[in-house]
């Protein structure tokens, strides 16, 4: 079953028929919402909302792991995780990227499975984050459905829930970034650990601090409509994965 993370702009998906909401537990606590179950075409789907359906929690208060381990026990093998970036390299608000690498600038979240006593040490391969397939069939499914998308990208995946500094954005931009957002680590690396198949379209939604119209500062303002209006295009994307 393939899985849906909506971030920032996706709190729900329009095209999908619900069925059933189960309200999940796991040894790691509860995730940021019920699991919404239904289908889009011919396709079953569980959706999240990864900030919580009221949009309440933080990038650095998500609970990554219980998100993560409740779509697994629910049968998922596929995510396709949706997120909000601004703009490193020179991608106009409204870009949608599939990035293919990920540097991870975050601290301080419960960023693995794999530890507490008694939990036996484990080295994932993390050399591509993320999943060929999921990767291959997102942007089959954009150029099926004529929705132009940049194949690959280097998400870095800073703190928050401020914005960076025009600095921080020039050493990423140094390091080989080319987008940053704030929630694509730890859950990128938690899917590897329980081998959940993931792969991120990234929305582009202002450019990053210091580059584009962003010169003197991030114009919050305009976030909301240039992320309703892409994510429409995202809909789209995700109905085209759903045929196959
Ligand atoms: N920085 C970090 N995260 C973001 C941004 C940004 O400029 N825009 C959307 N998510």
């Amino acid at each position: 079953m393939l899985a849906i993370v909506g971030g920032s702009g996706l709190s729900k998906l329009g095209n999908m028929e619900i069925t059933r909401r189960k309200v999940a537990r796991t040894p790691y606590g509860e995730p940021s919402g019920a699991l919404t179950f239904g289908r889009i075409g011919a396709c079953d789907v569980v959706f999240l909302a990864r900030h919580g359906y009221g949009h309440t929690i933080a990038p650095h208060e998500v609970n990554y792991r219980a998100n993560l381990w409740a779509l697994k026990e629910a049968g998922v093998s596929e995510v396709v995780s949706v997120a909000s970036v601004g703009a490193v390299a020179d991608h106009p608000p409204g870009t949608i990227v599939v990035p293919h690498q990920i540097i991870d600038y975050t601290w301080g979240r419960a960023s693995t499975y794999f530890e507490g006593k008694g939990t036996p040490v484990n080295h994932i391969d993390f050399t591509e984050p993320y999943s060929r397939g999921v990767r291959a069939k997102v942007l089959q499914a954009a150029a099926g459905c004529r929705e132009p998308v940049v194949d690959g990208g280097v998400y870095a995946a800073t703190q928050g829930p401020r914005l960076e500094t025009a600095a921080e954005i020039e050493r990423l931009a140094r390091d080989g970034a080319d987008l940053v957002g704030m929630t694509g680590m730890p859950e990128a690396a938690l899917a590897r650990e329980i081998s959940l198949e993931y792969a991120t379209i990234a929305v582009v939604a202002n450019y990053a601090a210091g580059r584009g119209d962003s010169q003197r500062a991030v114009p919050l303002d305009k976030i909301g409509a240039v992320l309703e209006e892409a994510m429409r295009r995202v809909r789209r994307i995700i109905e085209k994965c759903c045929e196959r």
